[in-house]
């Protein structure tokens, strides 16, 4: 008789090893690993292993392109990369509560057009889903509905059913009769998230799963399921807002920059084709410490507004945030400011937030974040209806960016009257008729523009 098999997984980040550690070899983490006995996995239960077969030469796989399929909802299949692909497994994170369940339950009004789709839930029971998908206005008759946790009994239900698109809701509610360790435990999660991407990739089922994130915001076990799984996209809102951005952290078949954004309402998500408007509901008239940026999410340019508050520190060390923005490069822009525009912040403490739940992480929004420090610290407004695009180097020069004219369309879309933009710039600009560009050449130039 085989012996069981003894592994540790570190539940950080799920890494693999013979002996315990007290530090995670992969991960750095303390304390971290644990035990955990293999046994020997019966026969007639699938290990993982795509179709047996044996090596063949580029020139002789057979490709017929991946078809790719719309969910029905438009955010979704641009984080997707233009729909779904037919075969693939993504996963979809988020912290509890964030909309998950209702999203996936959402697009299987369009998905159970001409296919058939399996949705399995560990999480309620088939009441509780007919309920909520009576309230979102799912009326897919053909929709089947599984309340199950144990994997076989999905395994088995999936091969009689033989079902195009699987949603597995979550993938912490599974569990592997085979496995001792807990559901939601780092190797009963890369069991079934192994299972799961065995039927995408041997039977072309497409499946989508969702996994919630722990506090730290990771799933867990990130490093295990992230490397499995075709497509990852994480669900990100603010608890007060309404809100919801969908974001891919990787992408198989197409980029990782594109976002989705949603709305939470009485009947479900709504899309929000039109984000900037959103992102600048509430932007205060007059006021100063705010900017508006336009920055490029994927291929689409997003209008953010940029607040800043500068003010007398009490402490020995000023204190600094950044919200929605990279708490080095703020320090660094508040560095620049002072050395190149002659404000006297390093007495003070200074907090930065970008409005709406954005995380602007592009060179673009420099020249806002440095204006809305300038305009808290002079305690002066920007001119209404002006925008600003610029990365600011660290001599203080504003420096170009990419896709300015499609950039610039945005501004002036949206109602902007004014841009200032780098003097600089790599490509041939198209200024719409009703904007009126300030091209700059530094910090102290843009701030003599507009304060
Ligand atoms: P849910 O999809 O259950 O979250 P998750 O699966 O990510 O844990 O969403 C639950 C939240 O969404 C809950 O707080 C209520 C809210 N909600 C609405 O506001 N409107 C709706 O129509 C639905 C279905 C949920
Ligand atoms: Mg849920």
């Amino acid at each position: 008789m085989a012996k069981n098999k003894v592994v540790y997984f570190c539940t950080e980040c799920g890494a693999e090893s013979l002996k315990w550690q007290g530090k995670c070899p992969a991960c750095g983490a303390w304390n971290t690993m644990t035990e955990h006995i293999e046994k020997q996995i019966p026969v007639g239960r699938p290990t993982v292993s795509f179709m047996p077969g044996s090596a063949k030469q580029l020139s002789q796989v057979s490709f017929e392109g991946k078809s790719r399929f719309s969910t029905g909802m438009g955010e979704l299949d641009r984080v997707l990369g233009g729909g779904a692909v037919a075969g693939s497994l993504v996963l979809i994170g988020g912290a509890p509560g964030i909309g998950k369940s209702t999203l996936l339950l959402q697009i299987c009004n369009a998905l159970c057009a001409g296919r058939k789709v399996l949705y399995v839930s560990g999480e309620e029971s088939e009441q509780q889903i007919k309920m909520r998908a009576q309230r979102i206005g799912v009326c897919a008759e053909d929709l089947y509905l599984l309340a199950e946790t144990r994997l076989s009994d999905i395994m088995d239900a999936v091969e009689e059913l033989k079902p195009d698109i699987l949603i597995v809701d979550s993938i912490q509610t599974l569990y592997n009769e085979n496995n001792d360790a807990i559901p939601g435990s780092v190797s009963q999660v890369k069991d079934c998230t192994m299972s799961m991407m065995q039927l995408s990739k041997s039977q072309g089922i497409t499946v989508l799963v969702v996994g919630h994130i722990n506090k730290d915001g990771a799933i867990a076990g990130p490093k295990v399921l992230e490397h499995m799984v075709d497509a990852v996209l994480y669900f990100e809102g603010d608890a007060n807002t309404s809100y919801r951005i969908l974001r891919a952290a990787k992408n198989r078949f197409g980029s990782t920059n594109e976002i989705g954004v949603f709305e939470m309402g009485e009947q479900g998500l709504n899309e929000v084709p039109n984000p900037s408007q959103m992102l600048l509901d509430g932007k205060p008239v007059g006021a100063s410490g705010t900017c508006v940026a336009c920055v490029m999410e994927g291929s689409r340019p997003v209008l953010a507004e940029v607040q800043a508050l500068v003010a007398k520190t009490f402490a020995n060390v000023p204190r600094r945030t950044a919200d929605g923005f990279n708490f080095n490069r703020a320090n660094l822009l508040l560095a620049v400011a002072e050395k190149k525009a002659g404000m006297k912040l390093s007495a003070m403490d200074a907090y930065i937030n970008v409005i709406g739940g954005l995380q602007i992480d592009e060179p673009g929004a420099d020249l806002p974040v440095v204006l809305a420090i300038a305009s808290s610290y002079m305690d002066k407004p920007l001119p209404d209806h002006m925008a600003a695009i610029g990365e600011v180097g660290l001599t203080g020069e504003i420096r170009s960016v990419s896709h300015l004219s499609q950039r610039l369309t945005e501004v002036a879309r949206l109602g902007f009257s004014s841009c200032i933009i780098p003097k600089i710039t790599s490509e041939k600009l198209v200024i719409p008729d009703n904007l009126q560009v300030f091209a700059v050449k530094n910090l102290k130039e843009a701030i003599e523009v507009c304060l």
